[in-house]
């Protein structure tokens, strides 16, 4: 007989004590998204990005390499760029306190009168950094001291998205939402279109909710794909481009959804890749970025236009944040408990859910 499996206790939703433990052991532990190289294109350029409590200036250094360091000055602990901020240094970082300054590497280069200081020495005070991983294109940051290696945890997954030549794609559009659920609900609804009927008229009528099935059903990588039966997931149904890299067969009538625990969420349409990477606010916050992903030379052709897509999955995503949203009020009822999954189409949630409790070292609840 199958096991029935139920979701998470209403506390892993709104209690700020859990909230703060997933904090401490999954987004200062694991590797997080925070982006694409090519925000920062050149030396100097840099954008910050806000990690629970943290805040880390994600730079490119003069010789090429992407480094993130802590927000927080050597001297008394001044933030050096403010919040969210993103722009271009030409070769340092500069607190506005009292002029300290590091050069993009980190170290410090500059500190007023210090030299006065017996036994002061600027080496010994770089900025405090963490540890930055690239992978087709995208970012990675992981605050941990000494992180399991990105290639160990995700190795299966450089052949499998190799048609795509994700790294080589540039984004078309990015839209930033706020939305008043817990991160996990926003997961655990992009992992099951047991929803879709109800929920995604539109989406519907390009792939039906039964299709498809998953390859990745356990871990730290979970999801698989849907069957297209049009070209792709647009407002029309028709593609916005030619399909990317080689992508070909069966592929062509597919889209790939899959999760990186914990915080990105990509998505393989034929023509473009779409991706969202979740920043938990707080146990019932979450703000959301989605990027839309195109074949630069399509890009520069003049009849290009990704708003079919684009305006596609924001429709769609809405349609999402709201379904969350009063999840999200219900699962704070004190009647609420915890309803059985419907193995099949939920049980993606199930493997993502047994993740979260492994990662905060509570026990499994099945
Ligand atoms: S706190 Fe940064 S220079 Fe003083
Ligand atoms: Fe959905």
């Amino acid at each position: 007989m199958t096991k029935m499996y139920s979701t998470l206790p209403r506390q892993y939703y709104t209690s700020e004590q859990i909230f703060r433990e997933e904090t401490q052991r999954i987004f200062y532990e694991r590797w997080l998204c925070v982006g694409r190289v090519e925000q920062i294109p050149n030396p100097g350029d840099y954008f910050v990005q806000q990690v629970g409590l943290e805040s880390l200036i994600i730079v490119r250094t003069r010789a090429g390499e992407i480094r993130a360091h802590y927000n927080v000055c050597r001297h008394r602990g001044a933030r050096l760029c403010s919040h969210n901020s993103q722009g271009h240094v030409r070769d340092s970082l500069q607190c506005p306190y009292h002029a300290w300054t590091y050069n993009l590497d980190g170290q410090l280069i500059g500190a007023p009168h210090m030299n006065e200081v017996p036994g002061f020495k600027k080496e010994d005070y770089p900025l405090h950094s963490a540890h930055v991983y690239t992978w087709e294109g995208f970012i990675f940051i992981n605050l941990a001291s000494e992180p399991q290696p990105f290639d160990d945890l995700f190795a299966r997954l450089s052949e499998k998205f190799a048609a795509w030549n994700i790294a080589k794609l540039r984004s078309a559009r990015r839209i930033d939402y706020q939305v008043q659920a817990n991160w996990k609900l926003l997961v655990e609804n992009y992992s099951e279109c047991y929803h879709c009927p109800l929920v995604h008229p539109a989406l519907s009528k390009l792939s039906h909710y039964m299709s498809g099935e998953n390859d990745f059903e356990k871990g730290v990588f979970l999801g698989g794909y849907m069957e297209l039966n049009q070209g792709s997931m647009t407002l029309d149904g028709a593609t916005c481009a030619t399909p990317l890299g080689d992508v070909g067969g069966e592929d062509l009538n597919r889209v790939y959804y899959y999760m990186l625990f914990p915080n990105l969420l990509l998505s393989l349409h034929p023509d473009y890749v779409m991706f969202h990477t979740l920043w938990p606010q707080s146990s019932g916050e979450t703000h959301i970025v989605c990027e839309w992903l195109f074949d630069p030379e399509v890009m520069v052709q003049p009849d290009f236009d990704a708003a079919p897509a684009v305006e596609f999955w924001d429709m769609t995503n809405r349609e999402d944040w709201h379904v969350c949203e009063i999840t999200q009020a219900g699962v704070s009822s004190r009647v609420y408990t915890p309803g059985p999954a419907y193995v099949g189409q939920e049980d993606l949630i199930v493997a993502f859910d047994q993740e979260v409790l492994k990662a905060l070292g509570h026990h499994s609840l099945n």
